[in-house]
């Protein structure tokens, strides 16, 4: 496996690989890697012959309280573990290199980032799509594997990758979970214990309202109200936003059916945790 620090060799590397006729996927990271990335990695492995890891903390995505200084940050621990999942070139670029001076270019889709996350992280889906644009331009992959787990960032991806005809498959990969079902972060890290056993109920009301829907339950109102008075019943929990989009335009419906996401995020003590399902998935 390689280690490729610099834009003008990433890229070098992937024209060579195109002309040599394989497959390139590329899975966007922000390192501290876990189970829920190795299994982006692997779905990668099993649909290309080159897996490209980037590995960049990427500061225009954070807001100016959020935790960019603090963000685990340890390149030998993803590379190892990258290497294991499949991974044949980790791409680790510096600040400077991605955002030289005089950088003065966002990508800004509009509409679907102005909700859910986005009304609460101003800013927050600029600095995503414009590194995830500039990633898909240096790697030049033809797949590109996405988290559900953050289902706002794939819909906003997937607009974004067909509105600039940018020509790359998107693939969004199902949300790993712990045995408890809480869906795998990296900030699950900062939990405490008491926030950590409460941090089950995020996930616990994601199943409540799909079960309710099994049951004939068709009430988006009925359902998200069920879900908050569930995650209000925690000591260390406060709701950021319960919502039921449609999957694909995040469209808001007040009626649940196949393709409809439910998704959710709340703060448990400090730490701000997401999740979501889509019926019918
Ligand atoms: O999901 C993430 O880790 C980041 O938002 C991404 C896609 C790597 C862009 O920085």
């Amino acid at each position: 496996m390689e280690t490729i620090t610099s834009i003008v060799e990433m890229k070098r590397a992937a024209g060579s690989l195109r002309r040599e006729g394989r497959t390139i996927a590329l899975v966007p990271t922000m390192g501290a890697l876990h189970e829920g990335h190795l299994s982006l990695i692997r779905e990668a492995d099993a649909r290309a012959d080159i897996v490209v890891v980037s590995v960049f903390v990427n500061p225009t995505q954070f807001g100016p309280l959020e935790d960019f200084d603090t963000y685990k940050r340890d390149l030998e621990r993803d590379i190892s573990l990258a290497q294991e999942a499949g991974c044949d070139i980790i791409f680790a670029p510096g600040v400077d290199d991605m955002y030289p001076e005089g950088s003065a270019t966002r990508v800004c889709v509009s509409g679907l980032t102005e909700k859910l996350c986005g009304a609460f992280r101003p800013g927050h889906f600029d600095g995503v799509c414009t590194v995830v644009a500039k990633l898909l331009n240096i790697v030049r992959p033809h797949l590109a594997v996405f988290g559900q787990k953050d289902g706002q960032q794939a819909a906003v991806v997937e607009r974004m990758v067909s509105d600039l005809d940018m020509g790359v498959e998107i693939l969004r990969s199902k949300t790993v979970r712990e045995s408890d079902g809480l869906a795998m972060s990296s900030r699950n890290a900062n939990l405490s214990e008491i926030e950590r056993r409460e941090a089950t109920v995020l996930y616990r009301s994601l199943e409540h309202a799909v079960s309710r829907y099994g049951a004939g339950e068709r009430s988006v109102e009925r359902v998200v109200s069920e879900m908050r008075d569930m995650i209000d019943a925690g000591e260390t929990t406060e709701i950021q936003y319960v919502a039921a989009v449609d999957a694909k335009t995040l469209e808001d419906v007040d009626e649940l059916k196949r393709g409809v996401m439910l998704a959710l995020a709340v703060f448990v003590g400090k730490t701000r945790l997401i999740d979501n399902v889509i019926i019918g998935a």
